[in-house]
């Protein structure tokens, strides 16, 4: 026992959780399964799923990781992420629509790692505050805060997973005039509850999933109008009337905003869908990944490994559009490497695998082939692993069409339905469309 390697895992979020419900599948296959310690700082398990009505900082003065908000719906078809080994039936009892709300996702995220019951391997409200490398022991040196009982302690561990997620730690730009403008100015991880802005005039600053979105659901509750302001190209889609899409922001005067084509427009207030970082204050400079929001990251081998230091791994730092499967993927490859199943090669062959991953991203033409990449990817892991193996091609077919009943009604593409890759049903269509849906309780959605 007290030679078992250990094993830290940090955050426990859909990445971590993948992470943790690996080991313990292959616990229940006979394997002999290193210590798990999973580190986490919310209260609870579920990462950004789990919803939290503070922001800024919370009570113990972290900084809040929610960036999710009320109201906020899958943004995707459920059939691109479902869990392989456990699906939505299986969960619910039932098939669902398409489309949950959060309150509903989280419920199925943590119906797996419930049913595993990993729950002991986790210290909730653990930030992890240090990790290092000791060259002479080979281990990892790290040092948590225990907040409920304000106490700090270094461990030493084998490996060390990093899942503390890449959508939480803001990417915030300065416009000139922001510091007179006469409204609330805020980035979309402080975004809560589209009703703030219910008969204001709301200028969005980005053309991504939040622009869409936090729009979206702005536009729901009764914002008097939507201006979206881009730097690179609009969104493009058949926008309702009191919506419309703008050139870059130059500067605010007063309630005037200005913009690069000479246009003006009178606002209220301002969302910054602008991103956010990869940020890991917590790892020393030689292990922190440092990478861009894109689908073939820097120094990752096969996706998770670190190539300077192959005990270290990171799950879920790809920009999405699998999610959950592919962290399962993930963890299960990392898991067996971990276990020695899978070795690992030397490092100018990791070197190589990440520089052949980079040019065939560069090479994509269009999102359909970002779909296909991904999805290959999460097919090359799971044929590596014991993992169920899935239709990952019906997964990418439902993400084809989300695209395109995106573009047909983006106010109306959450009322389709899918087939699931791992059951084969199709979903039932939700007793309410999408844009009269105003109360997305978990009650009241799974009415159904
Ligand atoms: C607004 C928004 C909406 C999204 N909507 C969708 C969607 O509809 N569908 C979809 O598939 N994906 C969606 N995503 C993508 C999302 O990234 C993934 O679904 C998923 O939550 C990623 O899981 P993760 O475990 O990598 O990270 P997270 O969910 O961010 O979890 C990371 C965990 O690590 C913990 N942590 C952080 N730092 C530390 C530390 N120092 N010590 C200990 N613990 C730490 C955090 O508290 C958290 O619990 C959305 C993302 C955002 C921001
Ligand atoms: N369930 C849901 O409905 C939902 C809702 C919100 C978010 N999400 C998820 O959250 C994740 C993050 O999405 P995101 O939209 O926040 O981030 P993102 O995809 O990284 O997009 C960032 C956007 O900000 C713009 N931007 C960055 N810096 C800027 C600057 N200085 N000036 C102007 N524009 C700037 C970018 O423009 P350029 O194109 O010019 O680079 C881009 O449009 C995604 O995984 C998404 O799926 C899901």
């Amino acid at each position: 026992m007290g030679n078992k390697k250990r094993v830290a895992v940090i955050g426990a979020g859909p990445c971590g959780l993948a992470q943790l419900r690996a080991f313990q599948s292959a616990a229940e296959n006979g394997v002999d399964i290193p210590e798990v310690v999973c580190f986490e700082k919310q209260e609870n398990w579920g990462g950004l799923w789990l919803y939290n009505w503070r922001t800024g900082l919370d009570e113990f003065g972290e900084p809040v990781h929610a960036s999710m908000y009320r109201y906020l719906w899958s943004n995707g078809p459920k059939e691109g992420l479902e869990f392989a080994d456990y699906s939505f039936e299986e969960h619910f009892g039932k098939q669902i629509a398409s489309y949950p709300p959060r309150a509903v996702l989280w419920d199925y995220i943590k119906g797996r790692v419930e049913k595993a019951n990993v729950r002991d391997w986790i210290r909730f409200r653990t930030p992890v505050r240090n990790v290092n490398y000791d060259d002479t022991s080979g281990k990892f040196n790290l040092t948590s805060h225990d907040l409920i009982n304000d106490k700090v302690t270094t461990e030493q561990f084998d490996h060390v997973v990093v899942a503390n997620g890449h959508f939480s730690t803001p990417n915030v730009p300065q416009f000139e005039g922001f510091e007179n403008f006469n409204g609330r100015v805020l980035h979309a991880h402080d975004f809560r509850d589209a009703v703030e802005f219910k008969d204001k005039n709301v200028l969005i600053i980005g053309t991504s999933y939040s622009a869409e979105d936090i729009g979206s659901q702005c536009w729901k509750y009764g914002c008097k109008s939507i201006t979206v302001s881009h730097r690179t190209a609009p969104m493009g889609y058949n926008w309702p009337d009191n919506w419309k899409e703008v050139p870059l922001l130059t500067s605010v005067s007063g309630n005037t905003a200005n913009f690069k084509d000479g246009s003006t427009t009178e606002i209220d207030a301002i969302i910054l869908c602008t991103g956010y970082q990869h940020h890991f204050p917590f790892m020393e400079e030689a292990l922190t990944l440092r990478t861009a929001n894109r689908l073939a990251t820097a120094d990752l081998y096969k996706g998770v490994t670190w190539v300077h230091n192959p005990k270290l791994f990171y799950l879920g730092m790809q920009d999405q559009w699998y999610t959950f499967n592919m962290f399962d993927a993930q963890a299960w490859y990392v898991r067996d490497t971990i276990l020695g199943k899978i070795p690992t090669p030397d490092k100018q062959t990791m070197l190589n695998d990440v520089t052949q991953r980079v040019a065939n991203e560069d090479a994509i033409e269009d999102d359909y082939g970002c779909i296909r990449y991904q999805g290959d990817y999460v097919k090359e892991l799971i044929a590596e692993t014991d993992y169920p193996s899935f239709n990952v091609d019906a997964a990418n077919e439902a993400f084809f069409q989300w695209k395109k009943h995106k573009k047909e009604n983006i106010m109306g593409f959450r009322d389709n339905s899918y087939t699931s890759a791992i059951t084969g049903t199709v979903a039932p269509v939700h007793h309410t469309k999408w844009v009269d849906a105003l109360d997305d309780s978990f009650d009241t959605y799974m009415k159904n």
